[in-house]
């Protein structure tokens, strides 16, 4: 087995799963102000500290994915981020892209931007300690769109990017980002989401990505959020299942999902459902960034010196949606949490 694949399975090895700290300043500032706290360079490393020493990394947590300003930040011991990460059992990694961009040709849609230079920006990370990386390319679900032009334009764009990560000997996270934003049925977002994985797996074969080195982090099929009909978990689950079924290739070693804007419940709960009735060979895992760290970060917010309950809230996140990677996650375990 090959390095990047040996980190691949190490990310997503058994009740474990990634944590999404990557937001670009721009992202953690809105985060911060809406739990009225000043987005400085201090707190955002205080918050991500507060997280990254629990407790919970050691037995829940795969791999984190940092932003260029947290890999290159110390914690309060002096130690690195990085090494602080691998202290845990966990692996550090990187996001990479440079943000969604107007798509010149479609300018109501978006392509992510970040090729330039960035074989000597990769060649940093991993000097700093990552070993793997993420991309994300959203798309928008509306009548018009997504067109063809900017599914085809983000699948080059990623598949490029994750051709010069293994270069780099390190593995790609590759994240399609079908948006749940709008009135679509799930049907809708079944179609798209299809047609989305098809062109990207199309263009990651052209560009010779060893997919067992990869991971991918899709969207879970659901209906738009201003979408007049809801649907249960289990029917989210099966059309999901059915979708990466049929449009990923069985080489890829584990699938981890993105929150995108479900609840912290919602998405571990979508998440155990996809686990019960798996019949794929992908791990199911998560990649989630708001609904792992939504209530930490709001009791953060209250007092920052009170590190601990901060952690015994993230701890007890993690540890719900580990147990939803192997479908021993009920309602009732929600309740553990005393603080
Ligand atoms: P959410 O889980 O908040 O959607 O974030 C995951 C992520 O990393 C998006 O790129």
């Amino acid at each position: 087995m090959s390095e990047i694949e040996k980190i691949a399975k190490k990310i997503l090895a058994k009740g474990k799963g990634i944590l999404a700290a990557d937001e670009s300043t721009g992202t953690m500032t809105k985060r911060l102000s809406s739990v009225n706290v000043e987005s400085t360079i201090e707190n955002r490393l205080k918050f991500r500290e507060t997280l990254f020493s629990s407790e919970g990394m050691k037995s829940y947590i795969g791999g984190v994915i940092l932003y260029d300003e947290t890999i290159k930040q110390k914690c309060s011991s002096g130690k690195s981020i990085c090494d602080l990460i691998i202290a845990a059992g966990s692996v550090p990694g990187i996001k990479v892209d440079t943000g969604a961009k107007k798509l010149a040709g479609s300018p109501e849609e978006k392509v992510t931007e970040g090729l330039d230079g960035l074989r000597e920006r990769l060649a940093e990370y991993f000097k700093l300690g990552a070993r793997f990386t993420k991309w994300r390319a959203v798309y928008n679900i509306s009548k018009k769109y997504p067109s063809e032009l900017a599914i085809k334009s983000n699948a080059h764009s990623l598949a490029r990017y994750a051709a010069l990560v293994q270069e780099t000997n390190m593995v790609p996270i590759v994240e399609p980002e079908v948006l749940m934003d709008g009135s679509h049925d799930i049907n809708k977002c079944y179609d798209v989401t299809a047609k989305v994985l098809k062109e990207c797996y199309k263009e990651l074969v052209l560009h010779n990505v060893n997919l067992k080195g990869t991971i991918l982090k899709p969207n879970m099929i659901l209906p738009g959020n201003k979408s007049e009909s809801k649907n249960d978990s289990f029917e989210i689950a099966k059309m999901t299942v059915k979708c990466l079924k049929e449009n990923v290739p069985a080489e890829v070693p584990g699938v981890a999902f993105l929150s995108g804007g479900q609840t912290e419940v919602e998405a571990t709960k979508n998440l155990n459902e996809i686990n019960k009735i798996n019949d794929t060979n992908f791990v199911m895992s998560f990649s989630y960034g708001r609904a792992l760290q939504q209530s930490a970060l709001k009791n953060w917010s209250k007092d920052i010196a009170d590190v601990n309950t901060t952690q015994k809230i993230f701890n007890h996140r993690s540890k719900m949606n580990s147990l939803s990677t192997v479908s021993e996650w009920k309602q009732d375990l929600e309740n553990q949490l005393s603080v």
